[in-house]
């Protein structure tokens, strides 16, 4: 007999006939987030899951599906995912790293520029019908070329995104929990490790790409704000959780900072309302791994991990090993 297994939220159709192949499977293929209770009611029986970022896997959850084996995220980030209490029930759970780095580091850029050069409020102007004459002072931003860009959290996407910016021939600086071997260093534009402070005060773009955890929740509140350029943007591709909302609102509203890219909110789909108001905010809907050929690799990626559970192999990116 196949096992079972569920898939929390649609996926391409070619991933879930290959599944189909080696699974039971139960889909859910009108994409309608499941609440707690119906996700404990449909995995009880499951011994496989695999999950999008949105699902939070907790330790209840987890002690409610005595047959599940495997989990298989399909996201590089796995904070959703209780992973100590996975463990401790015998669970592997994976994530799909590498895949998505340079897609994500491109939509880094994609962020930073449209914050920095005030590309959303100008569209929105002009489709609201307000270009009547060209102003010397309309819509000024901030450079890219030649500005100091800040990277806070190292790792492979942080690294893609520090490669990029010798096109615009920039000095990269950057905090992270350990500092890279100097090849690294090199090969990300001569990246220049430095105190988290240090890194704030001097960035002209500071981009966050670091694992949202205990230990990084609202890594930027209104300390660290208020020690950014107040030509400064923030970029925030990694983890909502990791940005103190209400003190950027205010840091934004009183330009004390520029402008900010956000693709990832605390509480996602739900974000605070008061961004809405702002022009010098840019908001997406935790899209940065969003491109066609990226996403398929991701859900191939969950799927050779689940798979692979399943042969008696282990997952090529088992987080628990
Ligand atoms: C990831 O892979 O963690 C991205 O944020 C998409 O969820």
């Amino acid at each position: 007999m196949k096992p079972k297994i569920l898939i929390a939220r649609a996926i391409f159709p070619e991933v879930v006939e290959r599944l189909s192949c080696h699974f039971a499977v139960e889909t859910n293929q009108d994409d309608l987030p499941w609440s707690s209770a119906e996700l404990a009611q449909r995995l009880h029986d499951k011994q496989g899951l695999f999950s999008s970022a949105n699902e939070r896997i907790t330790a209840e959850l987890i002690a409610a599906c005595p047959q599940l084996k495997m989990i298989a995220n399909m996201a590089v980030g796995f904070n959703n995912i209780d992973l100590d209490a996975a463990t401790r029930a015998g669970v592997m759970v994976s994530n799909t790293p590498d895949v998505l780095n340079e897609t994500t580091a491109d939509f880094a850029w994609a962020l930073l520029m449209a914050a920095a050069r005030q590309v959303g409020a100008s569209e929105r102007w002009l489709r609201a019908g307000q270009w009547k004459r060209w102003r010397y002072d309309a819509f000024l931003g901030a450079d890219l070329h030649g500005a100091t860009l800040g990277i806070l959290g190292m790792g492979r996407i942080g690294q893609a995104i520090a490669r990029r910016s010798r096109g615009f021939d920039m000095q990269v600086l950057y905090h992270n929990r350990t500092q890279l071997p100097a090849t690294l260093e090199a090969a990300a534009n001569h990246a220049q490790f430095v105190d988290k402070d240090d890194l704030l005060r001097r960035a002209d773009h500071l981009l966050l790409v670091l694992p949202y955890s205990a230990a990084t929740h609202h890594a930027i509140g209104a300390a660290e704000l208020a020690l950014m350029k107040p030509t400064a943007t923030l970029v925030n591709i990694a983890r909502g959780g990791i940005v103190d909302d209400a003190a950027l609102i205010a840091a934004l509203r009183e330009r004390r900072i520029a402008a900010a890219g956000l693709d990832v909110f605390e509480n996602e789909p739900a974000f605070h309302p008061d961004f809405l108001a702002l022009d010098n905010v840019v908001l997406t809907p935790h899209i940065g791994s969003a491109s066609g050929a990226t996403r398929r690799a991701m859900a191939t990626c969950a799927a050779d991990n689940l798979i692979a559970a399943f042969s008696g192999k282990t997952p090529p990116n088992l987080l628990n090993p």
